[in-house]
């Protein structure tokens, strides 16, 4: 019996060893350790031995041969289980340097691009480029634009203070409107320019809006200005940027700086409306405070968001996702 005893014990610790998958290794141990299995036949003919010392040193052979088995398994387990972890992570592996000899091509924000067109849409028009800091001062971001102190209408802007100088002096510029002042105190008329910048409000982030974005400011003034260029200038812009099917219209509205002052909005070629910015005569208070003569000369401003004009160019739903740096989102442009 001891002689079948190990014939068995080898002939299932060959066929545990020799397992090549986990799957393999399980079914080999049920074969050879199981209820049907050789080891559990010779220990059903236990009883069938003579006397009680023969019983006691075949059952101990018995239970020695199942532990070795057991013992084996175990160990084969173990290596099967860390090559198959190994060879998982292998295919899913993720080398990310692994395109560098052939890159693939970026292209710029979705906002910048915008951005850039309308630099160009508008210096096609003739218009020049300006710009102004992103911190600014009370003073151009509101009073400047006939917004003193404590003015009611400083509540549509909800604004980001500074902690620089006297108290609630300096903010971070709620829109590219300051432009307009610092262009004004800085140039002779005849002026038409256009200021793209950052502007930063006070806001949560959802679909439409953002704490951070970007705004295009565009001023005017020059003899004998009227609101019919303003809205001739509007439309020439709305066709050249989104295309001969898109028109716009204007809206009465309010604004300090303006008067009159209006809303406008683009007409998509389905007919539906879309709200992008405000605009009006410059108001000669403010012509007056930046030194320039409002008996002589006028003009007219208007100022809207370019990443809401990137959102609806490109067709995208939430103005966060252009901000998610997710490739997969990116690629699609
Ligand atoms: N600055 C205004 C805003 O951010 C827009 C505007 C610009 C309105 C110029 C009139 C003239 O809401």
């Amino acid at each position: 019996m001891i002689d079948e005893i190990e014939q068995c014990r080898d002939a299932a610790l060959a066929a545990v060893r020799g397992a090549d998958s986990v799957d393999v290794l399980e079914q080999a141990l049920g074969e050879h350790l199981g209820k049907r299995g050789p080891l559990a036949s010779l220990k059903a003919r236990l009883g069938t031995l003579a006397t009680v010392d023969e019983k006691k040193a075949m059952g101990q052979r018995l239970n020695e041969a199942m532990a070795a088995v057991g013992a084996a398994a175990d160990e084969r387990r173990m290596a099967l289980a860390a090559g198959e972890r190994a060879q998982l992570l292998e295919s899913e592996r993720m080398d990310l340097t692994e395109h560098q000899r052939e890159p693939r091509r970026g292209h710029a924000h979705l906002v910048t691009e915008a951005w850039e067109r309308l630099e160009d849409v508008f210096v096609g028009l003739g218009f020049k480029i300006a710009e102004g800091p992103e911190i600014e001062t009370d003073w151009y971001n509101f009073e400047a634009l006939n917004m003193p102190p404590s003015h009611p209408a400083r509540s549509m802007w909800d604004t980001l203070f500074v902690d620089h100088g006297a108290p609630g002096s300096t903010v971070l510029r709620t829109h590219t409107s300051p432009v307009q002042a610092r262009v004004m105190t800085t140039q002779e008329p005849p002026i038409y320019v256009v200021a793209p910048g950052r502007v930063f409000r006070n806001e949560t982030a959802d679909a439409t809006h953002m704490p951070v974005f970007h705004q295009i400011e565009g001023l005017v003034v020059d003899r004998g200005i009227s609101f019919a260029d303003l809205a001739g200038t509007i439309e020439a812009f709305t066709r050249a940027f989104f295309g001969p099917g898109f028109t716009s219209r204007l809206r009465p509205s309010f604004f300090p700086f303006t008067e009159p002052s209006a809303e406008f909005d683009i007409r998509r070629p389905d007919g539906s409306w879309l709200e992008l910015g405000g605009c009006g005569m410059v108001h000669p208070n403010v012509l007056a405070a930046c030194g320039i003569d409002p008996e002589e000369w006028s003009g007219f401003a208007f100022g809207f968001g370019i990443d809401r004009m990137a959102k609806e160019y490109h067709g995208v739903d939430d103005l966060r996702e252009m901000y998610s740096n997710d490739i997969r989102f990116i690629e699609q442009f």
